[in-house]
């Protein structure tokens, strides 16, 4: 069993505790949080200690690893803290309020030998795994875009729309779709452009964000996060020289991915006898193929705390290595450099 602390009772609350005590190879030690009402209500409910100051928290009781859910102003102070004191770190995304700090939490890692792994969600999705599937199955050819777009009108007025606190879209979800976006292309991102606005907010962070990023390995990545949008698809598509997928959502029933493409050995034929830039003649009937795609029902797929389970105890691979994090803080910051909001 890891012996687990949380420290930040919003996340940590509604998402991580659950996962933990539900979890047989995890046992929740100790639980912190600078709310006192909060920590007492959570401390009666799962029958742990609890800790005003998180530190002092991890100077007392006994741990493997803690989870830092703690306002992303935190993240680098906490995980170093923990690190320095030999307990492994999950940490909530984005990893720092800025690159800088994530350099720092990245050179305590190496120096102390300790683990570190972010959460990043997307990663775990039915949706995500579906999309995976289709681009590693090849049919829609060489893959060259992938397009993910979130709307929502919600006006946010918490620590997370001030700029001071790490907060804005930009930092929030950016950190979950950039990561997502690069994970599937499999590639680092050469170039970078982004706009951000603030229309709803009340703070003076960005809530609507677009980014255009390209791979080194020739793909355009496609980031739409709008939170000023009375109406809000999901946009998943993925596009390849052989065809494209998007997700569908139909009138009744749960959305699914619809892949509309070509037989590769027809294409290969049609090239043979058209030796020209555009093998088959425009006016030419495609014989196009279409392949549905099935979204689990569930909202994740993989379970996170058997990954957290994986790597911090039985040493596998990260599922989230801290180098593809770091790629992100990267991109975080190019991002920020290029709006100049
Ligand atoms: N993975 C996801 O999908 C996801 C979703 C939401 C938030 N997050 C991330 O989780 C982190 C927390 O966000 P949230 O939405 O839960 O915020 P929140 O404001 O709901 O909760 C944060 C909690 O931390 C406590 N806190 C503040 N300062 C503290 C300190 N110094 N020590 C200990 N506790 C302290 C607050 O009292 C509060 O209870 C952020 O980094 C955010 O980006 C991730």
């Amino acid at each position: 069993m890891l012996k687990t602390a949380v420290i930040g009772l919003g996340m940590g609350l509604n998402f991580h505790i659950p996962q933990i005590v539900s979890h047989k190879k995890f046992e929740l030690a100790a639980i912190a949080d600078v709310d006192e009402e909060k920590l007492r209500i959570a401390s009666e409910k799962y029958n742990v200690p609890g800790y005003t100051d998180a530190y002092e928290m991890m100077d007392t009781v006994p741990l493997d690893l803690v989870v830092i859910a703690s306002p992303t102003q935190f993240h680098a102070p906490h995980s170093i803290a923990a690190m320095e004191r030999g307990i492994d770190v999950f940490l909530e995304k984005p990893m720092a309020s800025t690159l800088e700090e994530a350099k720092e939490i990245y050179d305590v890692h190496i120096r102390t030998g300790r683990k570190i792994m972010v959460y990043q969600p997307h990663r775990t999705f039915s949706e995500t795994v579906a999309a995976k599937a289709i681009l590693d199955s090849g049919i829609l050819g060489r893959v060259y875009r992938i397009t993910r777009s979130i709307r929502t009108y919600f006006k946010r007025s918490s620590w997370q729309a001030y700029k001071k606190n790490g907060g804005g879209t930009l930092n929030n979800h950016g950190s979950h779709y950039i990561d997502l976006l690069l994970y599937l292309a499999k590639g680092n991102a050469v170039s970078v452009k982004c706009e951000l606005q603030r229309i709803l907010a009340t703070g003076d962070a960005d809530d609507c964000a677009r980014i255009l990023m390209k791979t080194d390995n020739d793909i355009v990545l496609d980031i739409d996060m709008n939170f000023a949008s009375a109406f809000n698809p999901n946009v998943w598509e993925l596009y390849g020289d052989l065809g494209t997928a998007v997700l569908v959502h139909p009138e009744s029933g749960k959305p699914f991915f619809r892949a509309r493409y070509l037989d590769l050995k027809f294409a290969l034929e049609a090239q043979k006898y058209y030796p020209c830039t555009n093998p088959l003649n425009d006016n030419a009937e495609y014989p196009w193929m279409i392949k549905d795609f099935e979204v689990g029902d569930n909202r994740y797929a993989i379970n996170i705390y058997d990954k957290c389970y994986e790597y911090f105890k039985l040493n596998q691979e990260p599922f989230v290595p801290i180098t593809d994090t770091l790629k992100v803080m990267d991109v975080l910051k190019r991002c920020h450099a290029d709006s100049m909001f």
